[in-house]
């Protein structure tokens, strides 16, 4: 066991690529195996699929790091109740279908004790399902949507949910901007958009203000300037696009081409490298919610932050650190849970109260999503999202 120990702290930049570049290769890298391989206790296995290629593979990649930083740091303390923590990630390449295969194999033939993911509400909507029908306890690390964790009593998450998410940014629209008219531009194919057009649309005609047109479009589209030329008809204030990043840049660089020169208003699926690469500066100006800001100055925070870079050589975002805390609250479970099967686990997680993590402190709700977590919403200034202001989920639903 020490033996063990000492190896896997000596490396943990080694170990982490090696768990990275051999994700959804089929094999396993031979760091994570270690223990196991030096005849020490087998390892927890639990299985994580993600979105590691295609149209939201920014999502999958930054929760895998995540993930990894905090199962190396996990082993390199001793593991779970002295077993070293091993996990299989699996790519579904954004893919519903995907996501269907590799969650039933994870759970039938690599027999993982839990399932970590996915970060699009569609995706996790899938594979839920497929989890509580095995009685596997999922923890979605960042799907916003609320019929996730309402398939069943093995589906939690670490996130905020929509109705609070769309709340945050009608407040900061009326409040903050004094926006009074907005349009909606959604994505019709994702749960997660069409949670959030009903979420914002209702809060922000609560808050006294109107909404001039709501307009869709599907994921993977090109073209936006019809539905672009009818919401300019109806001059809003602020444009509300709650889409995920491929969609969202293209969309912006066409309003800004049609002299739409309004702030856009986003939500977490904003959060990406790739959002400011493919729209340029056409988003300076623009505001979006989100789950976490690396300038938060908690001791958590500071350390993720310290950690993450050295491991990677970049600052995380709001993918990252989710990835991270879902990963910690569950080893957290385990250490609790009277067993590992999944009725055990399940209900260890369920009980998780004033868990400190990055993004926040998190004691589970009777409907396994976590209790009360604040927003905060980004400027995106010369291409980088900066912090503006943290909001507070309303007190009244
Ligand atoms: N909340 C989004 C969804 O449910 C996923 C997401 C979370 C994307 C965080 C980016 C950042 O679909």
């Amino acid at each position: 066991m020490e033996e063990t120990r000492n190896r896997l702290s000596l490396t943990p930049v080694l170990l982490l690529t090696a768990i990275l570049a051999c994700a959804g290769c089929g094999k396993e890298p031979a760091g994570q195996n270690a223990a196991a391989k030096a005849g020490g206790p087998k390892p927890i296995v639990v299985g994580s699929f993600l979105s590691l290629t295609g149209p939201t593979a920014t999502f999958g990649r930054t929760t895998q790091q995540g993930i990894a930083l905090a199962v190396q740091e996990r082993n390199a303390a001793g593991g779970v109740s002295g077993r070293p923590v091993q996990v299989l990630f699996r790519d579904n390449q954004g893919k519903t279908q995907e996501t269907g295969t590799v969650v039933e194999r994870l759970i039938t033939a690599d027999h993982v004790v839990a399932l970590l993911g996915e970060v699009a509400s569609t995706q996790s909507l899938t594979a839920a399902p497929i989890a509580q029908q095995y009685g596997v306890p999922m923890i979605s690390p960042s799907s916003t949507n609320p019929a996730v964790t309402q398939v069943g009593n093995m589906i939690f998450r670490t996130c905020f949910i929509d109705p609070d998410q769309g709340y945050a940014v009608a407040r900061f629209a009326y409040d903050n901007l004094k926006a009074r008219k907005a349009a909606v531009l959604y994505d019709q194919r994702q749960a997660y958009s069409v949670g959030l057009r009903d979420a914002f649309t209702g809060w922000f005609k609560k808050m006294g203000g109107t909404i001039t047109a709501v307009e869709a479009y599907s994921s993977g589209d090109s073209d936006y300037s019809a539905q672009l030329g009818r919401i300019r008809d109806g001059h809003p204030d602020v444009i509300y696009i709650p889409g995920y990043y491929t969609e969202v840049g293209t969309i912006a660089i066409q309003a800004r081409n049609l002299g739409l020169k309004m702030p856009l208003l986003g939500s977490d699926g904003w959060e990406s490298p790739k959002l400011t690469e493919i729209a340029g500066n056409a988003l300076d100006g623009c505001y979006y919610s989100n789950h976490y800001a690396p300038e938060d100055d908690s001791p958590q925070s500071k350390a993720f932050v310290a950690a993450y870079r050295q491991a990677y050589g970049t600052t995380p975002g709001a993918l990252a650190a989710l990835g991270y805390d879902a990963a910690n609250l569950l080893f957290d479970a385990m250490t609790r849970a009277q067993s590992l099967d999944g009725k055990d686990l399940a209900q260890a997680i369920a009980q998780t109260r004033g868990f400190v993590g990055v993004t926040g402190t998190i004691t589970m709700g009777p409907d396994r999503n976590p209790k009360n977590k604040s927003m905060v919403i980004l400027e995106i200034k010369n291409g980088q999202p900066t912090y503006v202001t943290r909001i507070q989920p309303p007190d009244e639903k």
